[in-house]
């Protein structure tokens, strides 16, 4: 069988393929247009899938009927339309847990910079303004014993939580589709409403998989109920917020300030106004970008394929 990867990725996975007796094809470069990108899908069995610019929708299926299988180098798979591929009887595999804590990592990490004021200063700096100690200027919040609310508590919320209890004792509340037992007995976090957990939280850190229902949840009316000490943290997908309601809450210090490794729309504009306030730390959605979390995920992926060039379910299956 044929394996096109739209993209290098680590080596594990490419050779693991390999070794597997599959065919491995991988273009010489990663611009590619999406009719190049159609063709090399059809002239192949199986797809590794890198990011998420190329969408497998319907016109995908009907455009690559011969396709068995796609493995995403991702967890998301919200650039997947999953009922047809299901309707279709074609296997998606996705990446879950290797890259459950280096993202939960970077949403922690984004906490705390947001909190500390981490960009405001860092410009400061940059800017050869480094200023005398000042008792009132440049203050940030502790996080101790604040309350932190989770917006789907799954595998990489649930890291999050975790991290911020034993860093920093932190209440935890969540809202998630069921109650994530492990999360109440280890963390005894909260089930709350979804009212609750926006008005609530001191930080509001969303960890859920994106669905087109979800798009812009968290907008003008959202901001307008959390707290002004609050901190908005997005690690998910950008389409979970609406980027100018968040501009407005921020610029008019109805929260305290953002952590976005994710953007609406993504990438963004480098003109977006969102980057010239100081409450904001921007990172290029780089949750899952350390070496283990990468090459975990490229090991992954070879798995699935494999699993079902030897007729076999794939270990880590987005569809049923
Ligand atoms: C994921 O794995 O879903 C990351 O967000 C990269 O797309």
């Amino acid at each position: 069988m044929k394996v096109f990867i739209n993209k290098q990725i680590p080596e594990t996975g490419i050779h693991m393929l390999e070794e597997a007796g599959l065919e491995v094809f991988i273009p010489d470069h990663d611009n590619l247009s999406r009719e190049e990108w159609i063709g090399y899908c059809q002239s192949h069995d199986m797809i590794l899938s890198v990011g998420s610019e190329f969408k497998f929708d319907k016109d995908f299926f009907n455009e690559c009927p011969d396709i068995k299988a796609i493995a995403l180098y991702s967890v998301g798979f919200d650039h997947v339309d999953i009922q047809e591929a299901n309707r279709r009887k074609i296997p998606v595999g996705n990446t879950p847990d290797v890259l459950s804590k280096a993202t939960s990592d970077i949403a922690f990490l984004l906490m705390q910079s947001v909190a500390r004021r981490a960009s405001y200063n860092f410009e400061k700096v940059k800017s050869g303004n480094w200023g005398d100690f000042d008792p009132l200027h440049a203050l940030g919040q502790e996080l101790y014993g604040k309350t932190l609310g989770i917006f789907g508590l799954g595998r990489i919320g649930y890291e999050m939580a975790k991290k911020s209890k034993a860093a920093f004792d932190m209440n935890i509340i969540y809202h998630n589709r069921h109650r994530n037992e492990e999360a109440e007995n280890e963390l005894h976090a909260q089930y709350v409403s979804f009212e609750e957990l926006i008005s609530q939280s001191d930080v509001l850190s969303i960890h859920a998989n994106f669905k087109p229902e979800q798009a812009e949840l968290f907008n003008a009316s959202v901001f307008e109920k959390m707290k002004d000490n609050a901190i908005f943290i997005n690690t998910a997908r950008g389409g979970f917020h609406n980027q100018k309601d968040l501009y407005d809450a921020l610029a008019e210090h109805k929260i305290w300030g953002a952590g976005l490794d994710v953007t609406n729309p993504e990438p963004i504009y480098k003109d977006d106004p969102i980057l010239e306030l100081s409450n904001v730390c921007v990172l290029p959605h780089i949750g899952s970008a350390t070496v283990e979390a990468r090459s975990g995920m490229s090991k992954i992926a070879a798995e699935n394929l494999i699993a079902v060039s030897e007729g076999e379910k794939m270990p880590a299956c987005a569809n049923p």
